[in-house]
């Protein structure tokens, strides 16, 4: 029998039952967890948002509860009225474990089947089942914590730049495209016949006009759109907390930026993160940790074997080298011993994975050392090896030889794999980190030109302004990122506000005026009329949660998720869309699957 609430409002939260309420009549209402019949009693879980609390049917108190207690089932939705008391068996595993409710009236709200898997933390349904029931996983009360938590901080970021005048405007998600590299989501306009609309990677263009606008602090908690490869730590929509200022330079927009991260690790974790944080400029980061985001949580930095091994006899260094690439090499130091030929083996095949063609060893020992390539090195060779790299008599020193691009991307994720499997990463250690001085712009192999390494926008360093053209390569970007426990979680930059700056960033970027003019032509027409320097950054939400609440999966941080690809089991979204609408917007799929 369906039942209403009919007049009858929650009076207490289940969860929050506390022995200050013994003796008090209460109303609650939320899901059976679990119902226990012990003869003449009935004991049910009762869970809401707030935890799990016992209630108790006895016949004596009502025989009309009793008996339709005997009916429910998990995730049956109920209202009860009854009394609190002290428990019998009192439970310390529950907050509310010093009480019970002695129900005189139950109400069925409604029924439920029975769930696909388990109604708690310790359920370990497989990620598809958990999203494709996301609104039933999203009851487990981790769920629960991780999404008000994210709430919580999302509030201290609001408060933060509030008190220091930063106003809150939405932008527009129709726009045109937006250059942040990666693919952008198309919305086709039925108004406009054979147009399109691109969901936002970002709103950049919109808060640098704001800043034309003269609103001087722009700040916004802003759903981004971006069609790339997916990995554990993306999401095609993602939240940023997106930060514009004028009138400022790179230390002030870090300043602010290391004051919020300080603020949220205070109030939503009571833990002190010391400033200021580290400073470490790009080239060093690739060079010490082959990563623009390191983990310094632990060592294993790289070294340089280049000039040590120009004239050894192993082909493989000396081609790397020839061809301008490097040979280069990490220290496990101190944990020799701790990996035997198998494992050396198995991290080979790891480098591969990062392009590596293979990766050569020296292992040390009390008893000597092991090394299958040191027949190809002189006696002087090997010694200036083992001398740079520091070794002692327990150390793995792995060695990639490739392009400077393959032996930091292999060596700076071995260095990360080693210290996980030596279990060296202590999880309550927050490592943050501002990386500065980026290159302003990157070579695209594929289309043989440089394309800007943040967007067309950023300024590159006062000293290197004459290099944007004479030598992109070198020249340094005021840009900068912020680094969590090797995790990038945020990034930004000054912005060029000089029109004839711009133009000569358009023309290293190989735009002719026209195609800057169509792509931009807005923006920099803007830029006429009285633009003030500004500068920014965007805080990744999503990541940001992710690493607070010390997961590895940025989906756990998100209410209603995509899968790695970019689908929501859930809806089962994207899907095929109605022909009619189709020719409304006069589209049609070329696609045969
Ligand atoms: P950027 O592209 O570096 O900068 O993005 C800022 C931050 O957003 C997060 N992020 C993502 N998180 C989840 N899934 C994704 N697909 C994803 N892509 C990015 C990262 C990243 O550091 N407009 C500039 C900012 C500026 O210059 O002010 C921008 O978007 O944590
Ligand atoms: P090979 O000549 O392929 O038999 O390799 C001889 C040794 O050199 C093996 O230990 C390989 O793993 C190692 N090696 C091969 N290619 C590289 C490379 N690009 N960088 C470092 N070591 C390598």
């Amino acid at each position: 029998m369906i039942e209403f609430l009919q007049g009858w409002k929650r009076s207490h939260y289940a969860g929050l039952l506390r022995e200050e309420q013994i003796g008090q009549e209460v109303t609650l209402m939320g899901w059976v967890q679990k119902r226990r019949n012990l003869g003449s009693l009935i004991f049910v879980d009762l869970r809401d948002r707030e935890g799990i609390a016992q209630i108790v049917f006895d016949a004596e108190v009502s025989k009309e509860a009793f008996e339709k207690a005997s009916d429910l089932r998990s995730e049956y939705v109920v209202a009860i009225k009854g009394k609190v008391r002290l428990r019998h068996s009192i439970n310390t595993q529950i907050p509310t474990g010093n009480v019970e409710v002695f129900v005189d009236t139950l109400k069925v709200l409604a029924e439920s089947e029975l769930p696909p898997f388990h109604i708690q933390d310790e359920d370990d349904a497989n990620e598809r089942l958990r999203l494709k029931y996301r609104y039933l996983d999203l009851r487990k009360p981790n769920m629960q914590y991780k999404l008000r938590f994210r709430s919580k901080v999302a509030k201290i970021i609001r408060d933060f730049y509030d008190e220091l005048g930063f106003i809150d405007i939405e932008t527009p998600v129709l726009t045109k495209p937006t250059p942040e590299g990666a693919r952008d989501y198309l919305v086709p306009s039925r108004v406009n016949l054979g147009k399109f609309y691109a969901l936002p990677q970002s709103p950049q263009i919109f808060k640098q006009l704001l800043m034309v606008s003269g609103f001087d602090r722009y700040y916004q908690i802003v759903k981004c759109f971006r069609d790339e490869d997916l990995r554990a730590d993306r999401q095609p929509e993602f939240t940023q907390v997106d930060v514009e200022m004028s009138f400022i330079e790179e230390d002030d927009i870090m300043d602010i930026n290391e004051a919020l991260i300080v603020d949220i690790f205070k109030k939503a974790m009571d833990i002190d993160v010391p400033r200021p944080f580290r400073r470490m400029a790009y080239k060093e980061a690739m060079e010490k940790y082959g990563s623009d985001k390191p983990d310094l949580r632990f060592g294993f930095e790289i070294k340089d074997l280049g000039d040590l091994v120009t004239q050894c006899g192993f082909k493989v260094f000396t081609d790397a080298l020839e061809k301008g690439g490097a040979v280069k090499a990490i220290n496990l130091k101190d944990y020799g011993q701790n990996f035997s030929r198998k494992d050396i083996t198995a991290f080979e095949e790891f480098a591969k994975t990062y392009g590596a063609k293979g990766m050569a060893f020296i292992k040390t020992s009390a008893e000597g050392m092991t090394a299958p390539i040191s027949k190809f090195f002189s006696e002087t060779e090997i010694q200036a090896i083992l001398s740079r790299m520091d070794a002692g008599a327990n150390d793995l020193i792995l060695i990639v030889a490739d392009t400077k691009n393959i032996v930091y991307n292999a060596l700076g994720a071995l260095r990360c794999e080693a210290a996980k499997r030596l279990n060296l990463i202590n999880p309550k250690e927050y490592n943050l980190l501002w990386v500065t001085e980026f290159p302003l712009f990157e070579y695209d192999e594929e289309n043989k030109r440089y394309c800007a390494k943040h967007h067309p926008f950023t300024s590159p360093l006062d000293c290197d302004v004459d290099l944007v053209e004479s030598d992109p390569e070198n020249a340094r970007a005021k840009a900068y990122d912020i680094v969590l426990n090797g995790v990038e979680i945020g990034g930004g930059s000054i912005r060029i506000f000089n029109p004839e700056l711009q133009s000569k960033m358009f023309r290293a970027l190989g735009f002719t005026d026209e195609e800057a003019q169509a792509k931009f032509g807005f923006l920099l027409e803007a830029f006429k009329y009285g633009v003030p320097p500004h500068g920014g950054i965007a805080l990744g939400l999503d990541r940001l949660i992710m690493l607070l609440v010390g997961t590895e999966n940025i989906r756990e941080v998100i209410a209603f998720p995509k899968t790695q690809n970019a689908s929501c089991l859930l809806t089962e979204a994207p899907s095929v869309a109605d022909q009619k609408q189709m020719e409304e917007l006069m589209i049609q799929s070329t696609y045969k699957g």
